[in-house]
């Protein structure tokens, strides 16, 4: 179900009648089993993309096609669209509504004609997949759990859906390190199960760490895409710091400020301890 984005342009109007561009002439695709990352400053358009691919807004300019269909043709059959794609927005938790953890969970399978046995069956399988210890959770109040724990929980009503692609707007925000660490590991574990994921992100270090590809959007355009390294190598090396650096590519400047200098393509801690270790044995890597 691969996801290809053609010249999509959005406007919002304002109270005021006002026109704000929030997306202009975007160009891009999402393949099968891809991890991307899409990145930029607040008020850049993310959001705004993210809704466009759930088909929660319709384009003022260009298209959407996912499996090659125009999601936003007339007669297109939404719920496709709706089997095929999980959306989850930022701080979902404050959407839990249920009096417990696995009627949430159960929610968004309501209509999905699934038996009883089978809707059990997800709704264990998306809680554990999170995890939770289904018998532990099922009962409890979600109103009653810890932030990290209400985040998992109405993540789990998405993935009771089995969704093909997921977004996730900005999952990381407000998380503890523990819980950002936990939930960019489940992340991977679902895109190395098949799932298509894409994420809006702040943190560079997240994003650079677990991402594929990468999408830069400045004030509504897509200025940058790629490799997630390539891009991060092109943002260091235009040597502007608008967009951040991340951690390891701060200390390649400091070393070099003190005359160690080492490649200019280090951008995951990995790539600095490699380059380290070479640099300080003088040769072969242990
Ligand atoms: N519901 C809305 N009504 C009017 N303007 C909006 C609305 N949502 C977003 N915008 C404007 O559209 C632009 C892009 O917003 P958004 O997609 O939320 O950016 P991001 O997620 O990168 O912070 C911003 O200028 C924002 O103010
Ligand atoms: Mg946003």
């Amino acid at each position: 179900m691969p996801i290809t984005i053609e010249s999509l342009s959005y406007s919002y109007i304002q109270p005021s009648g006002e026109k704000t561009d929030a997306l202009k002439d975007v160009s891009c695709s999402i393949e099968d089993g891809d991890f991307v990352g899409i990145m930029g400053h607040t008020g850049c358009g993310k959001t705004t993309l993210v809704r466009l691919i759930a088909g929660l807004l319709s384009p003022t300019g260009g298209q959407i096609r996912v499996n090659g269909l125009d999601i936003h043709a007339k007669g297109y059959n939404r719920s496709i669209l709706r089997q095929t794609i999980g959306v989850v927005f930022q701080y979902p938790e404050v959407q839990l509504f249920e009096t417990t953890v696995e009627k949430d969970v159960a929610f968004g399978l309501k209509y999905s004609g699934l038996s009883r046995r089978d809707l059990n069956g997800r709704v264990e399988w998306a809680l554990e997949t999170m995890g939770f210890e289904f018998e532990k959770i099922r009962s409890q109040s979600p109103l009653a759990l810890s932030g990290g724990e209400k985040r998992r929980v109405s993540i789990a009503g998405v993935l009771a859906t089995k969704p093909k692609i997921l977004l996730f707007d900005e999952p990381i925000a407000g998380l503890d390190p523990y819980g950002r660490q936990s939930f960019l590991h489940f992340m991977t574990r679902m895109n190395q199960a098949g799932t298509t994921i894409v994420m809006v992100s702040h943190n560079l270090e997240a994003l650079c760490e677990h991402t594929k590809h990468l999408l830069l959007l400045d004030s509504g355009r897509l200025i940058d895409s790629g490799e997630t390294k390539e891009v991060f190598v092109r943002l260091h090396q235009m040597n502007s710091g608008a967009f951040g650096r991340t951690k390891s590519q701060k200390i390649v400047s400091l070393l070099s400020d003190r005359h160690m200098v080492l490649p200019s393509d280090i951008v995951t801690y990995d790539d600095l301890l490699n380059a380290l270790k070479k640099k300080l044995t003088g040769g072969a890597l242990a």
